[in-house]
């Protein structure tokens, strides 16, 4: 099998994993919408006594309030869901409207057919089960169905989510995040940096805002989208900050738009050939893909010299990142651990590194 195919299968492998993790993330948000509603349901059953909700309170009138139909958009090849139905409120608003119309065909006389509207009435009305409860109908109840139709929706969004996710780098991955909340324990100020497979341009665009100048590069595809996020986050800030004329708010840094810039940059020896050596190198969430460590190696020595700090976050995913510390020592860097305590607090216990690299 050819080089070229052989990449291509592991692409597919790092997306196939993307999509496990939002995948897990978004399970994770449904399960807590579950275990509310049961949660609520047992608060309701304890107040209105045991025995209230048992399988005997299901009756044939328990239908279905929604249904997901699937569509495929045909250029992209990808399968939206739609929730359709009415989750029960809508159902129960057009029942009093029949109530209405009921109102008027009596007034008409039309004793037969009235009676046959009224059934379809209690019918549409009795589809949501919390009618089958009273007036008084408790209020955990009620959150305990918003729960579960809640977890209906984030289900449905489910695959429509994480098909928009096609490449690793049009999405703020954790690591990102992470560095950014890091960035104002260095001295980023005058500071020329460079990140390394940018994605969003998270960290990069965070540290233009400590008054660093900032080069961020990614491949050619990923280019379009740091551009649209670059221009629209630096004119932000940038408005704001003429707005508010308030330099306290950038620590009297004077931040311009000339002092960030993109390029692009596959790595290897040979695309870094234009680029000269900087203060600061980022790199967040770039090691998960070992065939690369080579060119990664080759690109940073290129563009570090002894006082170049590298600052890089991973995550322990088993995907080789070893391999990459172990080719980075072998080619003169020194490689310090930083403590997880000065992460931020929701990341200290995470499986998140972040890591100096220096050359010797
Ligand atoms: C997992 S994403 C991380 C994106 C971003 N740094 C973040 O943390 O949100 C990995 C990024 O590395 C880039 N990348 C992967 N291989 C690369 C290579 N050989 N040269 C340049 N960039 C590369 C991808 O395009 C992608 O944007």
């Amino acid at each position: 099998m050819s080089q070229e195919k052989l990449d291509a299968i592991d692409n597919c492998l790092f997306e196939l994993l993307e999509l496990v993790e939002n995948f897990n993330e978004i399970r994770i948000k449904s399960n807590k919408e579950l275990s509310s509603g049961y949660f609520n349901l047992a608060k309701s059953k304890y107040s209105l006594g045991a025995g209230t909700f048992t399988s005997l309170s299901y009756d044939k009138r328990m239908t279905c309030g929604a249904k997901i139909t699937c569509e495929k958009e045909e250029e992209k090849e990808l399968v939206q869901y739609k929730l359709g139905g009415e989750m029960y409120e809508k159902k129960v608003k057009s029942s009093e409207q029949k109530s209405e119309n009921e109102s008027n065909l009596k007034n008409r006389n039309n004793e037969e057919k009235t009676e046959k509207e009224e059934t379809q009435v209690e019918e549409i009305k009795f589809r949501n089960p919390i009618y089958w409860y009273g007036v008084l109908v408790p209020q955990s109840l009620r959150s305990s169905q918003k729960d579960f139709k809640n977890e209906v929706k984030i289900k449905q969004n489910l695959d429509n989510e994480i098909t928009l996710h096609q490449n690793t780098g049009n999405l703020v991955w954790d690591g990102a995040y992470i560095l950014s909340k890091y960035l104002y324990r260095l001295k980023l100020r005058d500071k020329k940096c460079i990140e390394l497979g940018c994605g969003t341009g998270l960290v990069g665009i965070s540290a233009w805002t400590y008054g660093a100048d900032v080069t961020l590069t990614d491949i050619e595809d990923v280019i379009p989208l740091v551009e649209e996020n670059v221009n629209f986050n630096v004119d932000k800030v940038l408005k704001e900050n003429d707005n508010t004329n308030d330099n306290q708010l950038t620590n009297n840094i004077k931040l311009s738009k000339d002092k960030i810039r993109i390029k692009t940059l596959n790595w290897g020896v040979e695309n870094c050939k234009e680029l000269d050596t900087f203060d600061i190198v980022f790199g967040s969430e770039i090691l998960y893909y070992s065939k690369s460590h080579k060119a990664l190696i080759e690109t940073l020595q290129h563009i570090c010299n002894k006082n170049t700090l590298c600052v890089f976050i991973y995550k322990t995913r088993n995907l080789g990142e070893e391999h990459f510390f172990k080719l980075a020592k072998e080619e003169g860097f020194n490689i310090e651990y930083i403590d997880n305590k000065k992460l931020i607090e929701e990341f200290q216990e995470s499986e998140y590194h972040l890591i100096y690299m220096k050359k010797n």
